[in-house]
């Protein structure tokens, strides 16, 4: 179709992961654990949720750019209100930066095997988008500096990384950030932020102020609102400037904003959350280890198994979704050896370490 730039025809639309009642049907299994999609096991925030019902009746009126979520995100981070954004999702914020910095000629700079919600965003815009190799499942920042090139406009950096779940040092991004050109702007994606805040090596983003730093995090993981699409953003005052000028003006709906502002008050959750995800991580990655597998230890709501080869970790997924349980292939980042499995309640985490286990004695039995 001639009128479709060959960047765009060259991408594949977004694959949703299966529906648990999708998998019921398609393999006959009774009950279905989704450990795809790094969501909250617990589901969502009950303060958020009672917000949202408050919210229905006004639906009929338009959004306001989510103004109260700013303020409070404001005054719980110390900021002012101009250095706040809020949008549909971090990922929603992502594609406003996009829109609004990147010009024809410029690069885009990452890790290899980004978040693919990143991958698909920059590559959208048809711009050059430059990789990095992993050094050991981390980022390689010392590479990353060493690659910055006059037309690098964006570097994006997760921390925790999503799909290996680590995490570069305070350390590290201070001696990586000396070596960044001022005119380059550094997207910090912090979406597992709560989940590695209180390791000591972590650096959280709100003490740097820097002037080309833009911090994201969201309210899909930790306060268990994925569905909602809810997510925010601190940089300086003229970088916000600039992107409220591109961003949606009616983003986030109404239901979004008040669940956010709802779910920042509902500690018990978060705590709830936290103490069932560190126990869900070091469940998994123990049992793992314990039947001989690769397990990238992680920082964040979910692990990265390395296979041998590709087809062990196609044979693994497709063996999963026999028993029920559905975890995230990683050939689409592009690490086709790896899957990516997120901590889910006790229970879903025992059946998944128990259909693993059972597809190795399988594998085993047949060789
Ligand atoms: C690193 C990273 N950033 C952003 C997102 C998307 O977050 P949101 O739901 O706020 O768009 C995800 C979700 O998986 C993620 O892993």
């Amino acid at each position: 179709m001639p009128l479709v730039p060959p960047y765009i025809e060259a991408l594949r639309p977004y694959e949703a992961g299966r529906t648990a009642e999708e998998i019921r049907r398609a393999y006959g299994v009774e009950t279905v654990v989704k450990l795809a999609s790094n969501e909250n096991p617990l589901g969502p925030s009950p303060l958020a949720l009672a917000a949202i019902r408050r919210e229905l009746e006004s639906l009929n009126v338009y959004p306001d750019g989510g103004s109260e979520l700013r303020r409070v995100l404001a005054e719980q981070f110390d900021l002012k209100v101009d250095n706040v954004i809020v949008g549909s999702g971090s990922e929603g914020i992502m594609s406003t930066i996009i829109r609004a910095f990147l010009c024809d000629e410029d690069e885009v700079l990452t890790t290899e095997a980004a978040f693919i919600g990143f991958q698909v965003l920059a590559r959208s815009r048809g711009v050059r988008y430059r990789t990095v190799p992993y050094r050991a499942w981390h980022y390689d920042l010392p590479a990353l500096a060493a690659a910055v090139n006059e037309r690098t406009k964006i570097i994006y950096l997760a921390n925790p990384n999503n799909p290996t779940g680590t995490i570069f040092t305070r350390h590290e991004f201070d001696a990586f950030y000396r070596h960044v050109p001022e005119r380059v702007l550094i997207i910090l994606d912090e979406a597992y932020f709560e989940y590695a805040k209180d390791n000591p090596r972590y650096p959280d983003s709100m003490h740097y102020r820097y002037d080309n730093v833009i911090t994201l995090r969201t309210f899909s993981k930790i306060y268990g609102l994925a569905g909602v699409r809810i997510g925010y953003g601190f940089a300086h005052e003229d970088l916000i400037h600039n992107l409220l000028k591109v961003k949606l003006p009616f983003e986030p709906s109404v239901l979004a904003a008040a669940a956010g502002v709802a779910a920042l008050g509902d500690k018990e959750f978060l705590h709830r959350s936290l103490e069932c995800n560190a126990r869900g991580l070091r469940f998994l990655t123990d049992a793992l280890a314990g039947l001989g597998l690769e397990v990238v230890p992680s920082e964040a709501n979910f692990i990265m198994v390395v296979l041998p080869g590709e087809e062990e970790a196609r044979h693994l997924f497709e063996e999963l979704l026999r028993r029920g349980v559905v975890v995230r292939p990683l050939a689409a980042f592009g690490l086709p050896r790896s899957i990516r499995i997120s901590t889910g309640a006790d229970a879903g985490n025992r059946r998944c370490v128990e259909a693993i286990r059972d597809c190795i004695a399988t594998r085993a039995a047949k060789e």
